[in-house]
């Protein structure tokens, strides 16, 4: 069964052991495979400047194995969007303590394209609106490549371009800013069949965040009254 665990710096020391392989995923994932080279360094971790105190993780563990993940970074902190990409970002530049930017969302090769229960980067977009609407966000910003937004789309995530999209690297890559509520939550929980919150807070419950309800589960279907004989088959409204 997998979990989603938010990791932060109050919580940290208790996933120690998570963070090496973390990073050596990083590694794999956007430089041996994705070919990210402007990440590559010579000790086979993706790690970067904005990987800090501040930065909180999504790790999605199963069986004690990291399987996925995803990164939030303060729109108050340097950010991608803010240091690397801000002509992307056609707007007013994104400094809200009410918005984070999302980054280095994986899953790991044999973990994805699942179809026998619900999909792990499904999971991880669920557990992230979770996550926001939890602790007050209204809005996520995001620097991607544009094959993300008809798979938003497809969820529900309302993303709004703050630019057009550009070639970088071979790759279209534009910015958006994704509302963060309550209602696209619920949304996720019924597309991957989930009844109430699920992420694990270990080691958080000093944090300030606000408890979110179960969620409606419909009720029985009831019994449609029988039809008067005299509103029969041949009965038409016009
Ligand atoms: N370029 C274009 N489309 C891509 C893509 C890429 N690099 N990676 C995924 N997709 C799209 C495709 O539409 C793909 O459909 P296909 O099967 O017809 O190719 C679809 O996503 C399904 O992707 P898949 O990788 O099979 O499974 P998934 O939906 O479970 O996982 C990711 C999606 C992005 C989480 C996973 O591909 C991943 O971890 N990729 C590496 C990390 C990454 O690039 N993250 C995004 C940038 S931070």
């Amino acid at each position: 069964m997998s979990e989603i665990h938010v990791v932060s710096k109050d919580n940290r020391q208790l996933y120690q052991n998570y963070f090496d392989p973390y990073f050596r995923l990083r590694y794999d994932i956007y430089v041996k495979q994705r070919k990210w080279m402007a990440l590559d360094r010579p000790d086979g971790r993706e790690i970067d400047q904005f990987d800090t105190d501040e930065a909180v993780y999504l790790f999605c563990i199963d069986g004690g194995r990291l399987i996925g993940g995803m990164r939030a970074v303060p729109t108050m902190m340097p950010n991608l969007m803010s240091e690397i990409f801000p002509y992307l970002n056609i707007r007013e530049p994104i400094q809200r303590p009410d918005v984070y930017e999302l980054s280095r969302i994986f899953v790991i090769p044999e973990r994805r394209g699942e179809h026998a229960g619900p999909r792990i980067d499904m999971l991880l977009l669920t557990a992230i609106m979770e996550y926001g609407v939890s602790t007050g966000l209204t809005g996520f910003s995001i620097v991607l490549e544009s094959w993300w937004l008809p798979r938003f789309e497809r969820c529900g995530w309302k993303a709004h371009p703050l630019g057009v999209p550009q070639m970088i690297d071979g790759m279209s890559v534009l910015a958006v800013l994704v509302d963060c509520d309550e209602a696209t939550w619920a949304s996720l929980c019924g597309q991957v069949g989930l009844r109430k919150p699920a992420l694990t807070w270990r080691g958080l419950a000093g944090v300030n965040r606000r408890a979110l309800p179960d969620l409606w589960s419909p009720a029985p279907l009831t019994v449609q009254p029988a039809r008067s004989p005299l509103h029969g088959a041949g009965d038409c409204a016009t």
